[in-house]
Order: C-alpha cells, then sequence, then structure tokens
C-alpha cells in the first residue's frame, strides 16, 4: 500500500482518513474566491514544515502575490520566508497569455514549456510535493478539447514520472453539488476535493466536499469550514484516530 501523505491542514486529514495516498494527483475544484489557492498554499506550507520540500507553480497570479496573500490570510504563518530560504517551499510561476505569440502550434509548445519548467523547479530543491494554479489556464491555450485531453493525461504521466504528491486547482463555474459538471480531468486524476460556497457575502457558507479519492477511504459527507489566521479548519464528522 502507498504512504500517506499528510496534508497537514486541521480537519482535512480525518476527511481524508489520514491523509492522501502518495503519488496521487488532487485537483482542488471551487468557484471564484473559494479558497483554492489559500488552500493548496497551506498544504505546501504544513508539508514544508515537516521537512518536505514542495513547488507552488503559479499560472494564474504573480508568484510574490500569492505569497503576499498567504501572508496576509494566514497571519501566524510567520515563518514563510524562513521555508523559502532553506528551499522547502518555491514559489514559482509564468503567466502563459503572455507568451501566446505567433507560431505555427503555441499549444504544444506552450504546454510542454509549462511541464519542463515544473520539472525543473522539482529537480532543483528535490520537491516530493507541488501545486498547479491553476490548471484551467492550460484549457485557454489548448481550445481543442481533444488536445486539452491529451495535454491533461500528458501532465498526469509527467507527474508521475517525477514522483510528487500534487494539487491541482481547477476553476469551476457552478460549484453546487447539484449543478456540478464533470470536466475531463475530474476523470483522469485521482482525487478531487470540491469547495463549495453558497448564500450571500454576509451569510456565505462555505463547504468541503472529497468527490474522489483513489486508493484510500474517504469521507462521504460535505463538511464547512473557514479560513483563519492561523489556517483553514475544516468542520470534520470524522476523527482521526491517531489525535
Ligand atoms: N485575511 C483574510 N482572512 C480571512 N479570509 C480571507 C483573507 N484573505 C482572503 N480570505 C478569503 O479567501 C478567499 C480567497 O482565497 P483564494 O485566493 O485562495 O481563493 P481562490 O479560490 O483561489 O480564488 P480565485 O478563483 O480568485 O483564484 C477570499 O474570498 C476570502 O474569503
Ligand atoms: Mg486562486
Amino acid at each position: 500500500m502507498a504512504d500517506t501523505v499528510k496534508t497537514g491542514i486541521s480537519g482535512l486529514d480525518a476527511m481524508l482518513y489520514g491523509g492522501i495516498p502518495e503519488g496521487n494527483q488532487t485537483i482542488v475544484a471551487g468557484g471564484p474566491g473559494a479558497g483554492k489557492t489559500l488552500l493548496s498554499f497551506e498544504f505546501l506550507y504544513r508539508n514544508a514544515k515537516m521537512g518536505i520540500p514542495g513547488v507552488f507553480f503559479a499560472l494564474e497570479e504573480n508568484p510574490k502575490r500569492v505569497v503576499e496573500n498567504a501572508k496576509k490570510a494566514f497571519k501566524e504563518f510567520t515563518d514563510i520566508d524562513d521555508l523559502i530560504a532553506k528551499k522547502l517551499l518555491l514559489v514559482d510561476g509564468e503567466d502563459p497569455s503572455a507568451r501566446l505569440h505567433e507560431g505555427a502550434d503555441p499549444s504544444s509548445y506552450e504546454f510542454g514549456k509549462v511541464v519542463s519548467d515544473i520539472e525543473a523547479l522539482v529537480t532543483s530543491i528535490g520537491a516530493k510535493r507541488i501545486v498547479i494554479d491553476s490548471i484551467s489556464l492550460l484549457s485557454i491555450i489548448i481550445s481543442n478539447p481533444i488536445a486539452y485531453r491529451r495535454a491533461m493525461l500528458a501532465l498526469v504521466s509527467n507527474l508521475r514520472r517525477i514522483n510528487v504528491t500534487s494539487l491541482l486547482v481547477s476553476e469551476i463555474a457552478n460549484p453546487e453539488r447539484s449543478k456540478l459538471t464533470f470536466k475531463p480531468e475530474f476523470f483522469i486524476f485521482d482525487g478531487i476535493v470540491n469547495m463549495y460556497q453558497s448564500g450571500e457575502e454576509e451569510k456565505r457558507i462555505t463547504a468541503m466536499e472529497i468527490i474522489k479519492m483513489r486508493g484510500s477511504k474517504h469521507s462521504n459527507s460535505t463538511a464547512p469550514y473557514e479560513i483563519t489566521p492561523s489556517g483553514f479548519k475544516v468542520y470534520a464528522s470524522e476523527e482521526l484516530e491517531s489525535e
């Protein structure tokens, strides 16, 4: 049986019956502002604190802003810079839209570039964890659905080859359970964590659900969550046996 990778996120490991099977590639899906970037960041932060290096690959936001926003939201994570200095955390990325230039087949070129850049970063610090925020952006570069599916399969096999456990952010227009439409990547990857938001501004309800996790038992219920200065709090109905 594969080893289990703790997310280190309060309540989430209980929902995952301990964690994510090592080597799994998990989609973090959700609507705008659900907390996908922060949740993925906390996963890398918690693992870095356990001494396990990770790479955050930002395709959507400037990497500097990712770190700034995480520091603002997680006021108690005072050692982020320290972990970066120790090469336990590497936040990098690129703006693929800036590279949408002339050329015969920019999509395959760009995608190949993204994969090789990620691999170089992973190798540079010996990363075992990786976040790509977001893979939805790749669907903009690769508009042909068959080419997109092929690119996703290539991404899966590349991540497998470099032997990392990954979280891949995916934007969904309507995160409501009943209206959830599954994208090709939802079938290709090993796991899906979905983040829902419902209600209006003031009384917005946020909740998380594990839709699938290959190779592991997981919670089948939806758990509310909040973002606090000391990290995410997921109010799972399960309890971790070891805690
Ligand atoms: N300082 C803070 N304290 C509490 N919550 C915060 C703070 N800063 C941001 N948030 C919450 O985090 C959310 C943004 O988180 P995040 O950037 O991870 O979302 P996202 O799902 O990645 O969004 P997007 O789709 O825009 O990329 C905000 O909507 C807000 O609810
Ligand atoms: Mg985001």
